[in-house]
């Protein structure tokens, strides 16, 4: 490590001395949407370009007999300087050692600032074989940086280097100037058209004031999607209005427990559920109920003796009976407007009748989330078997029911909601469809191969997945659009590789937890203050961000593929 330190030191010198004035570089090409793409290595008397070698047209070779500086091979970024830049970098190389013995190769950036050698990716290669050899990595880029490559063993004057398939492409803020003007959200392709046939659903959430009551944004929604959730107006709170209920219906409500409980009156008008209900029905799309059973969004009240905030919470008993009458009332009005509005036709395809029971920090013995009111009332699970039969009970059976949350990539999480998925399976009477993965993740985490390994899990048991609630944050990082496009185009490859297919659970809907940045809940989450985050596909005037296209080119390689 020591002999390749000093080795990177003696070359970035030996670089500063050749490359040592930024200029830009001619093998980089400047694309529409701002993004960098360099494809070709930094000329020298060692390098032929488009040689054939191996009945590949195209290469590049590199004579190692003629290299004058330390590193075989290198990409002049200090054209880039003074920029954080996203580099994502691919190419094929073969390696011919004199002797035939195999070399450790490693492409790395020279950026010395922080005291690490920022290495792309390394592979140990026999001699004579094409490898193929990918990294990516965020860097923050000073004067006189070089990708080059490097490795353990490489004696330049007795190895040839045969190189194809170069692309390095930087992104991030100002490297160059967009030349393509950004399409607005009604003059793009359609999400939904390049995903049709593939995942039957495909969404975004919105809020219905500002939103789904404007007319435009309806048309740019039912352009791009066939689904919407609304963020909150079908939660309890909205749909009770922010009531205090001190009123109470005449009639008594009897439970199929046999127990006649007061129940407020109405839910004043369900809220806004008339009006949604309406313009989804004029859009001809559909939409995912959210959510029946929550901790949060719930009033006080609802738990308590007299529908009174200061009350003691009730009995297990008269909270089964109000959960039931609570879900059928929702149901029941849910099926009396899509009559009236849509001739009885389903409008809402799914109810996520469960939303965040399981907690973080599982174990096998204490898994429910305690910080509840439906916990402090039972001590178990029993109301989240109830919610699963009453869902049943009282949904059309075409209706998916959901069991929804977050951070579900968490072993001890995702095995505990495996073994309710069983549990719920279990009982009589209840029904599960598919586990929601809300997924508000980040550019960092989870990894996509930890993700599908968790889809991969819920599979197993039966049960379909619902991507109900993806946004991509930036997180710590500053905000870059080239990673974000790649994140999104990763996530929706993964989702087409696990899509449902006839006769087979897989991921049978992906919702999108906003429409344009401005609007996203991101940003007012404590741990955001200060680093503004860009998680959704359209910026705040409806245009198309990278990720957009992201999101498109998963359909068209995943089609291209098949
Ligand atoms: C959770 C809930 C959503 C919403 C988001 C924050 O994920 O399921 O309904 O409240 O938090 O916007």
């Amino acid at each position: 490590m020591k002999k390749l330190l000093s080795l990177c030191l003696v070359s970035m010198i030996g670089f500063s001395a050749l490359f040592g004035m930024a200029g830009p570089n001619p093998n980089a090409r400047n694309n529409p949407d701002g993004t960098i793409t360099i494809f070709a290595v930094d000329k020298d008397a060692s390098v032929k370009p488009k040689q054939t070698v191996d009945k590949f047209k195209d290469v590049t070779t590199i004579n190692g007999k003629a290299i004058k500086k330390r590193n075989p091979i290198t990409f002049d970024l200090s054209a880039y300087a003074d920029h954080e830049v996203y580099v994502e970098f691919s190419c094929d190389i073969k390696v011919v050692t004199k002797d035939n013995s195999p070399v450790d190769l490693m492409w790395m950036i020279n950026e010395l600032s922080g005291g690490t050698l920022p290495t792309l990716c390394q592979k140990k290669v026999e001699s004579g074989v094409w490898t193929t050899m990918k990294g990516e990595m965020d860097i923050s880029l000073g004067a006189n940086k070089n990708l080059y490559l490097s490795g353990a063993g490489i004696d330049n004057a007795q190895t040839t280097f045969y190189l194809k398939n170069i692309e390095i492409k930087l992104s991030g803020e100002s490297l160059s100037k967009p030349t393509q003007a950004a399409q607005t959200w009604m003059e793009a392709d359609s999400i939904k058209a390049a995903y049709d046939g593939l995942i039957p659903h495909i969404g975004i959430a919105c809020g219905w004031r500002g939103e789904l009551q404007d007319f435009d944004i309806q048309d740019g929604l039912a352009r791009h999607v066939n689904s919407i959730t609304t963020g909150n107006e079908f939660k309890p709170d909205f749909i009770f209005n922010w009531a205090s209920h001190s009123q109470m219906s005449p009639d008594l409500f009897v439970a199929e427990n046999g127990k006649a409980i007061e129940v407020p009156m109405g839910m004043p008008n369900f809220g806004n559920m008339k009006g949604i209900i309406n313009a989804v029905t004029d859009m001809k799309i559909q939409m995912r109920g959210h959510v029946l059973v929550w901790h949060s969004q719930t009033p006080k009240w609802f738990f308590r003796e007299g529908y009174n905030d200061n009350g003691a919470l009730v009995d297990p008993e008269t909270m089964t009976a109000r959960q039931e009458w609570y879900i059928k009332s929702v149901l029941e009005e849910v099926a009396n407007l899509e009559k009236r509005f849509n001739k009885g036709k389903r409008l809402v395809y799914a109810w996520d009748v469960v939303n965040e029971a399981v907690s973080d920090g599982a174990s096998k013995n204490a898994w429910l989330r305690t910080d509840s009111d439906w916990y402090r009332v039972y001590g178990d699970e029993t109301f989240i078997l109830n919610a699963f039969r009453f869902a049943n009970k009282y949904a059309p059976a075409d209706v998916e029911l959901v069991y929804n949350d977050y951070g579900t990539y968490s072993p001890a999480k995702r095995d505990a909601i495996c073994n309710l998925v069983d549990e719920i399976k279990a009982t009589p009477g209840a029904r599960i469809d598919a586990v929601g993965m809300q997924s508000h993740v980040s550019i960092d985490y989870p990894t996509i191969d930890n993700y599908e390994k968790t889809v991969q899990a819920f599979l197993s048991h039966g049960v379909d997945v619902q991507v109900t609630e993806l946004d991509i944050a930036n997180g710590q990082k500053k905000y870059n659009s080239g990673k974000l496009k790649k994140a999104y185009k990763d996530y929706f490859a993964m989702y087409l590789r696990n899509r449902k297919t006839e006769g087979k659970n897989g991921i049978s809907g992906v919702t999108i937890w906003g429409i344009q940045d401005d609007g996203t809940w991101l940003n007012n989450q404590p741990e955001h203050k200060g680093n503004k985050q860009y998680p959704l596909l359209f910026n705040k005037d409806y245009t198309c961000k990278p990720a957009f296209y992201g999101v498109l080119e998963a359909a068209e390689e995943y089609k291209q593929q098949q």
